[in-house]
């Protein structure tokens, strides 16, 4: 019997294994600065307890009304990011849009960037990797590229958390982390060996789901329901967060996500140039960065100034480490995520 599916194209592709690399890097943020003392005023919190704990003094959030979302910031940083490959929307073969707080429950982020950017009808995958959400796009753009498949690929995080947060005492531990913004790569084709992305590392624990959730609504849990039994502490539709537990396994799955992606390259952590880790807190950042023995100028930390921006953080703070001129043509670039799911994983750049 004949094969519907001719293996052939496999093979060619095989044979003809491309390297992708990142031609252009952008971020958006909105220009509303909340500092810590402006959450004072709405709960009971103090500057002291948000910096000694996380290490950040501000975030940004959308203005309502100003039109900022998920999907118009992600358009806002990946115009950034394309001008800065040099090249033009209609350049972009296929895009992936991360994000925890999409602008809609169905469709995604991506189909309306594709439209914001009018882009040619190409594919648009949104990924809910939460904040390991841009390190998965990474990994999945690179599989596209090294088969040959496509050519330019854009990758988005963008995140619109200040909507969905509680604005009060009993949502405070979650409410002072989170910040908005956008950041956004273009992963393109090349042929030089060695350059690029080396290698991604994803994992997965869904044990731990409940840990770092926004439950409801849900398929057993529907709006209906909710907006019926008026609950006034049903708080499905807040972000739940087991801060001590999301830490302590925070800390060690970064670690092996490192390592691993180390090992694979046959690395050592006296090779890293450069570690992006997800800003998830500054205490797990400095953690991570002591572990590993890195000096100060190796670890690129904004969280101070944008606030956990989940899976915007690495592209800003990516972004930002180069245009500071932190990361140098034949760096060893590490970017690091673990986050909601629990997910977690790793990419290992030579720049
Ligand atoms: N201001 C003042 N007090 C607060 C606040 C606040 N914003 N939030 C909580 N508290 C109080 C609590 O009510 C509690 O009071 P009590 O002792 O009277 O009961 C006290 O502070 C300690 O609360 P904990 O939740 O135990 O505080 P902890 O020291 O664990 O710090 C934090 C909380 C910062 C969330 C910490 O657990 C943490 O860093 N967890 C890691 C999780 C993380 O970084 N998440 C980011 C998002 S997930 C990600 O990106 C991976």
């Amino acid at each position: 019997m004949d094969k519907i599916f001719p293996i052939f194209a496999n093979e060619t592709n095989r044979k003809t294994m491309y390297n992708s690399k990142i031609i252009g890097l952008g971020y958006y943020v909105p220009d509303n600065i909340v500092t810590n003392a402006d959450l004072i005023k709405v709960m009971d919190t103090t500057d002291e307890w948000i910096q000694e704990r996380t290490g950040i003094q501000e975030r940004r959030w959308v203005i309502e009304g100003s039109g900022d979302t998920s999907a118009t910031m992600g358009a806002k940083a990946a115009r950034i990011a394309i001008e800065k490959a040099g090249l033009t929307t209609k350049d972009i073969d296929f895009l992936i849009f991360a994000t925890l707080s999409p602008d809609y429950y169905f469709p995604g982020c991506g189909v309306m960037v594709q439209d914001l950017l009018e882009m040619n009808t190409i594919g648009a995958l949104d990924i809910r990797n939460q904040c390991s959400g841009f390190v998965y796009g990474i990994s999945v753009a690179d599989q596209f590229i090294k088969t040959g498949m496509y050519k330019n690929i854009l990758v988005i995080g963008a995140e619109y958390h200040s909507g969905g947060l509680e604005l009060n005492d009993r949502g405070r531990n979650v409410s002072v982390i989170f910040g908005d913004g956008a950041g956004a790569a273009v992963l393109s084709r090349t042929e030089e060996k060695g350059k690029g992305i080396l290698s991604t590392h994803l994992h997965s624990e869904g044990a731990h789901a409940k840990e770092l959730i926004v439950e409801g609504p849900n398929i057993t849990h529907w709006v209906d329901d909710i907006m019926k039994e008026n609950n006034p502490d049903d708080v499905s539709y807040y972000p739940f967060m087991n801060g001590q537990f999301v830490f302590k396994h925070a800390v060690v799955r970064f670690s092996e996500a490192i390592i691993e992606g180390l090992q694979a390259n046959g690395l050592q952590s006296t090779d890293i140039d450069m570690l992006i880790p997800h800003q998830a807190n500054l205490r797990i950042s400095q953690f991570v960065q002591h572990k590993f023995r890195l000096t100060d100028d190796k670890v690129h930390n904004n969280i101070q100034k944008f606030g956990n921006t989940t899976a915007a953080s690495i592209p800003i703070a990516l972004t930002e480490a180069l245009e500071e001129g932190k990361i140098k043509e034949g760096d060893l670039v590490v970017l690091a995520a673990f986050g909601s799911g629990f997910t977690w994983g790793s990419v290992i750049i030579r720049w």
